[in-house]
């Protein structure tokens, strides 16, 4: 387009060039004229959500991740079932497992009434994320910014990409790396389960009759295998949650690391990045227990990477009213009133 004609077109147009000139790129500084308190607004609530649950920002970064690796950092995640949209939240995977969605609404709404129309889901959850490490202990970070939101969501992919709580370390590295993360940002990301917690169906399988060996997963420390039975009996009468860091379990620190030198992981993905033979995710544990900063720095840059996994950008997408749903349905909805 010509800008002579873009002129003639105004403030469309300009919006069109500014979208194309930044080559999609993010941004940290996408919101200092538009809504400047963006991440403080986000803290605020998190802030007082951490009052009454100290899981719940263990629970936001986790819905960054399963947002990012379902067609790219999109909101998509947050959508609910509608006639056209099969919600990612039913996976398996997802379902009666990833939680925080009442304080994603709360985030919106706080957002919506500082600068209306203005900041998408998809960034709420990168900031979300990089305000609950902080707020934990972690590292803090100027998070990159300028997500749009998507106007669909795909179960079947999320089935797909998701990694399960029983994959290979194989399976790890090449469903990471089909999102562009290579192994140190897998050993690296995986750090986040420095905090929060698991349910018993996601590691209770190693704790008595693991593979059908008729033995517990022999990578699983003894004195913790009591705590675990203690906490999930055998033949599923206890539901957990479990703590995924036994040593610290709601602050962000590197103990996750410390852990799996000595079999304390929870989930076999996690101790399997310590103990499966002759992997280079053993000399990457070590080095990440050994110095916090290394880690922190590592996870930092990981956590970016990540962020940037095929955003929207421009005037692709939309900025949701609302996280749960899609402009669109909005308007039906009004209109059917
Ligand atoms: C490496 C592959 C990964 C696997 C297989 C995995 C699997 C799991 C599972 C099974 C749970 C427990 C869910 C439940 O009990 O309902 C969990 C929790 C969690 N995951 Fe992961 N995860 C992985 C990577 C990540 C990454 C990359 C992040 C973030 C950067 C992350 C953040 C979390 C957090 C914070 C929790 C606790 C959530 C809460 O307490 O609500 N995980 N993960
Ligand atoms: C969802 O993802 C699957 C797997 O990649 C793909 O085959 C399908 O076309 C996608 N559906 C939509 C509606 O994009
Ligand atoms: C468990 O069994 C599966 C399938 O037989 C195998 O691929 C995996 O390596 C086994 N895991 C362990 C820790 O023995
Ligand atoms: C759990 O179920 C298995 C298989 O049905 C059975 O052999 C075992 O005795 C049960 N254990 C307990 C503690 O109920
Ligand atoms: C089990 O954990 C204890 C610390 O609680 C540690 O001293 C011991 O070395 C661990 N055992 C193994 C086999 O890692
Ligand atoms: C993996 O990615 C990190 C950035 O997240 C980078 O620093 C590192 O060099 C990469 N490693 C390899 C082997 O490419
Ligand atoms: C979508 O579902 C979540 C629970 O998963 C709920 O908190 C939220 O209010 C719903 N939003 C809409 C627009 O229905």
């Amino acid at each position: 387009m010509s800008s002579a004609r873009c002129i003639l077109v105004g403030l469309f147009c300009a919006v069109l060039l500014g979208g194309s000139l930044s080559h999609g790129q993010l941004t940290p500084t996408f919101y200092d004229e538009s809504c400047p308190d963006v991440t403080s607004i986000v803290r605020g609530v998190i802030e007082a959500a951490l009052q009454t649950d100290a899981r719940i920002g263990a629970s936001l970064i986790r819905l960054h991740f399963h947002d990012c690796f379902v067609n790219g950092c999109d909101g998509s995640l947050l959508l609910n079932n509608t006639a056209t949209i099969e919600s990612e939240k039913d996976v398996l995977g997802n379902s009666n497992s990833v939680r925080g969605f009442g304080v994603v609404d709360d985030i919106k709404t706080a957002l919506e009434s500082a600068c209306p129309g203005i900041v998408s889901c998809a960034d709420l959850l990168a900031v979300a994320a990089e305000e609950s490490v902080s707020l934990a202990g972690g590292p803090s970070w100027s998070t990159l910014l300028g997500r749009r939101d998507g106007t669909t969501a795909n179960r079947t992919l999320a089935g797909i990409n998701l990694p399960g709580a029983f994959d290979t370390l194989q399976i790890l590295k090449d469903k990471f790396s089909a999102m562009g993360l290579n192994t140190t940002d897998l050993v690296a990301l995986s750090g986040a389960h420095t905090f929060g917690r698991g349910q018993c169906s996601t590691f209770d399988p190693r704790l008595y009759n693991f593979n059908s060996t008729g033995n517990p997963d022999p990578t699983l420390n003894s004195t913790y295998l009591t705590t675990l039975r203690g906490i999930c009996p055998e033949n599923g009468s206890g539901t957990g949650p479990a703590d995924l860091d036994p040593t610290t379990p709601d602050a962000f620190d590197n103990n996750y690391y410390s852990n799996l030198q000595v079999n304390k992981g929870l989930l076999v993905t996690d101790q399997e990045l310590f103990s499966t033979e002759g992997e280079d995710t053993i000399d990457i544990v070590n080095s990440f227990s050994s110095d916090q900063t290394a880690f922190f720095a590592s996870f930092v840059e990981s956590m970016i990477k990540m962020g940037n996994i095929s955003p929207l950008t421009g005037v692709e997408g939309e900025v949701r009213l609302n996280c749960g749903r899609v402009n669109d349905e909005d308007a039906l909805l009004y209109s059917s009133i």
